[in-house]
């Protein structure tokens, strides 16, 4: 594609302020005039052709924006920008539900996304993780399934703590992802641009959301429910697992992100833990470690808290500090083969991750680092235990998570 001279790119780029101003203070007609002059200036200018579009859209020309958004379509598939293809054909439907030709489009489209349409000197832009990874036959059905929905800069989309009932996969715009945990000032886990996605974790675990997702600028969002989701995994397996590949990662990067533990271990064995941990979410009261009882896994908490009690030879009950978010339990019975000796109970809601016996022993305890860390926290609640029983409380054999 040729580039513009400068004076030219000057122009279009005076067109295009504008035409923001004009959107800023009311005026789309005069909007779509600027852009249109932009466009014949530059006809490349795919950003400028979609602004044409919306007007066009807004204003009631009906006809004239689905043409644009068909060329649009097109355009986009045939840069590997499936999204974005998506979004327009969604967008062709939403003027008019009867258009043929968006399926046309589509049939182009899946043609065009072939690999061998990618030529040396034109590489295509890098496809979305998630479509690039996904069959032709779920993308089609993606197509017809998937919502829509526009979002201001500035707009919550997802509130931590919220239970959840879609993910989102980013078409236009940025989002920040924040996560506040308790007592202590949000923590910015992510900023999120085209192509990503997010809210997968709330769907998966059905556990509250972990984080919140804000506009940072204006969005277009493709909406996946859990419905949608679970027909789509049952009907294309694939595609279930291409978005647990997803929430596992993301599982893994919170992890990493709460508890050191993990921190020294080589990408590889990352990589390779986070496929075997177990996700749990539970309600507030869960008794997750049961004195007396053997513990046979790793619990590590992602989100929430949970208080701790051992309970003494009479009965009486005695509180330990409760455990925060990325703490690590049940090390001590793994490292020592010991029994519990104090009851863990889910305080809140409650997001864990679950490692079993032999992967502990396979791919945890053999780096000397992180058995380093597991011990001598070990040491340290053992030493918590031993000063309890100083204090003449009765411990039987065992000793504490
Ligand atoms: P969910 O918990 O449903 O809602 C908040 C979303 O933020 C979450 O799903 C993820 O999609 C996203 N999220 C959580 N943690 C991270 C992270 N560390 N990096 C990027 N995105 C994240």
């Amino acid at each position: 594609m040729a580039i513009p001279p400068a004076e030219t790119q000057q122009l279009v780029r005076k067109y295009k302020d504008s035409a923001a101003a004009n959107i800023l203070q009311g005026r789309p007609a005069e909007a779509l005039a600027d852009y249109r002059k932009a466009v014949e200036l530059n006809a490349h200018d795919t950003a400028a052709r979609l602004k044409v579009a919306e007007l066009l859209a807004q204003l009631g020309h009906r006809q004239e924006a689905v043409r644009e958004f068909h060329y649009l379509a097109i355009r986009y598939a045939a840069e590997g920008q499936t999204i974005h293809a998506i979004a327009a054909c969604k967008l062709i439907l939403a003027i008019d539900p009867d258009h043929q030709e968006t399926q046309e489009n589509l049939a182009s489209l899946i043609a065009m996304q072939s690999a061998e349409d990618a030529t040396p000197e034109q590489p295509r832009p890098a496809p979305t993780p998630l479509f690039s990874r996904l069959p032709r036959d779920v993308f089609l059905a993606l197509l017809g399934l998937l919502e829509m929905r526009r979002i201001a800069g500035g707009e919550s989309i997802i509130t931590e703590g919220e239970r959840g009932r879609s993910m989102f996969i980013l078409v236009q715009g940025t989002v920040r992802v924040v996560h506040t945990p308790e007592n202590a000032p949000p923590r910015t886990l992510a900023e999120l641009g085209e192509g990503s996605f997010f809210g997968e974790m709330g769907l998966i675990s059905d556990a509250p959301r972990t984080a919140s997702v804000i506009a940072t600028r204006d969005c277009t969002l493709l909406e996946v429910t859990r419905e949608m989701l679970s027909d789509l995994g049952a009907r294309f397996p694939a595609f279930e697992q291409v978005v647990q590949q997803f929430y596992k990662d993301r599982l893994l990067d919170n992890l990493l992100k709460s508890s050191p533990v993990f921190q020294p271990l080589p990408e590889e064995q990352k990589r390779a833990i986070a496929q075997r941990f177990q996700s749990r979410s539970v309600e507030p009261d869960t008794v997750l470690l049961q004195q007396g009882q053997r513990s046979h896994a790793l619990h590590l908490l992602l989100r929430g808290r949970c208080s701790v009690s051992h309970q003494d030879a009479e009965g009486g009950e005695r509180p330990y500090p409760d455990m925060t978010e990325g703490a690590v339990f049940g090390e001590i019975s793994l490292l020592l083969d010991l029994r519990v000796t104090a009851t863990v109970r889910a305080a809140t809601t409650c997001l864990l991750l679950v490692l079993d016996q032999e992967t502990v022993k396979e791919l945890v305890l053999p780096h000397p680092e992180v058995r380093r860390t597991l011990t001598q926290l070990s040491r340290e609640r053992l030493d918590r235990t031993a000063a309890m029983l100083a204090e003449g409380a009765q411990v039987q054999g065992s000793f504490l998570i």
